[in-house]
């Protein structure tokens, strides 16, 4: 198959991740027979620096034609003064935005290759298989905010229509999965929350029959995640909540800098990061851990370009790398050396066989 492939490499890290992503793409497209083409942009920190805007307009022109968008991260400390007008997270929101992509999944799965990377102990990460739908384009970061010197705002707002669209996301997805949904908010306070558990509670029963349905408070849903992770399926929530959960979630399977995400509108055109950030503590030295960008890859061709076989021949490539010990610092074993993310990219298209 042909497709247009955008590629935001952005800040920090998000260069160095990107580029043993793309030499799997690349590999990908050998083995199979398919050709992408992959034209890049700028986004974040490296887009205000060359136009002054995090997200320029050629940026904005590509991610509306391209088939699907890969990024890396963005933001830095060069551009995170609190007094700022312009930062690099206002691009990767005006990208989600503009894309009106809603449904951010966030697969976190345990491997015990991994488990002694989790601060967690072993039996509390045995099957452990959560897929996290995170609404993606509303809440508190997309309200209205307000800032005098001692005073601040950000309003939270969710539509019926924003809740049912993320809800009947979840819904589809848990029915290729255990058909358990957990809708997690905060419904003993916010009104927003007692919307979306009303809204909920109608469509699953109404649309979804079949699937099994929980409702949980954010605090408790944190809670949970760590003492009884194994028993969630699909867990639903809004854009602030899933954020926290799913870096909280990351620790259960080792490392932050494992996980992929994928974030899909209505025609399934999707934009693909890892959930890490643009560590800039280790920017430039070739030792970020790559495997989150290439996961995300990976999700890629599973939801934007239909390709489930070479999607999972990529994930067990890349947990062939790790079992076989090719790890960066953040999931080294204790007395063994931590290898570089190139290092960690050839062990991948080894495993691949390309
Ligand atoms: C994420 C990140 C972003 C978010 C930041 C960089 C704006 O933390 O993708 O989870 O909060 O959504
Ligand atoms: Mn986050």
């Amino acid at each position: 198959m042909e497709a247009l492939i955008g590629v935001l490499a952005g800040d920090g890290i998000g260069p160095e991740v990107m580029a043993e992503a793309l030499r799997v793409l690349k590999a990908v497209e050998n083995k199979y027979q398919h050709r992408f083409v992959y034209e890049e942009a700028l986004i974040g920190g490296i887009a205000i620096d060359t136009h002054g805007n995090p997200f320029p307009d050629a940026t904005r022109k590509l991610c509306a034609e391209a088939d699907a968008v890969l990024l890396g991260a963005v933001g830095g400390p060069k551009w995170s003064d609190p007094d700022s007008k312009i930062r690099p997270e206002q691009g990767l929101l005006g990208m989600r935005s503009a894309m009106g992509v809603f449904a951010n999944l966030r697969p976190v799965q345990t491997h015990p290759a991994l488990y002694a990377s989790s601060p967690l102990r072993s039996e509390r990460l045995h099957g452990v298989d959560i897929l996290v739908v995170r609404e993606l384009t509303g809440g508190a970061y997309f309200g209205k905010k307000e800032r005098t010197a001692d005073s601040a705002t950000d309003v939270c707002t969710y539509t019926r229509m924003e809740i049912e669209r993320v809800l009947r996301m979840a819904g589809e997805l848990a029915r290729t999965r255990r058909r358990k949904i957990t809708s997690v908010d905060k419904a003993n306070v916010l009104e927003t929350s007692r919307l979306w558990r009303s809204i909920a509670t109608e469509l699953y029963a109404r649309e979804y029959p079949d699937v099994q349905l929980d409702h949980l408070y954010v605090d408790a849903a944190a809670m949970h995640l760590l003492s009884r992770a194994a028993d969630f399926d699909v867990l639903v929530t809004e854009n602030l909540f899933g954020d926290i959960l799913t870096d909280e979630a990351s620790m259960l399977t080792g490392s932050l800098g494992m996980l992929p995400s994928a974030s899909l509108n209505a025609e399934k055109r999707g934009l693909y990061e890892p959930i890490h950030g643009s560590a800039p503590d280790i920017a430039g030295r070739g030792i970020a851990n790559p495997c989150g960008t290439i996961l995300s890859a990976a999700m890629l061709l599973r939801h934007s370009l239909g390709l489930e076989t070479e999607a999972r021949a990529i994930e067990s490539a890349v947990m062939a790398a790790v079992e076989n010990g090719c790890r960066t610092a953040d999931i080294a074993l204790p007395g063994k050396a931590a290898v570089g993310t190139r290092a960690v990219g050839d062990a991948v298209l080894q495993a691949l066989g390309a």
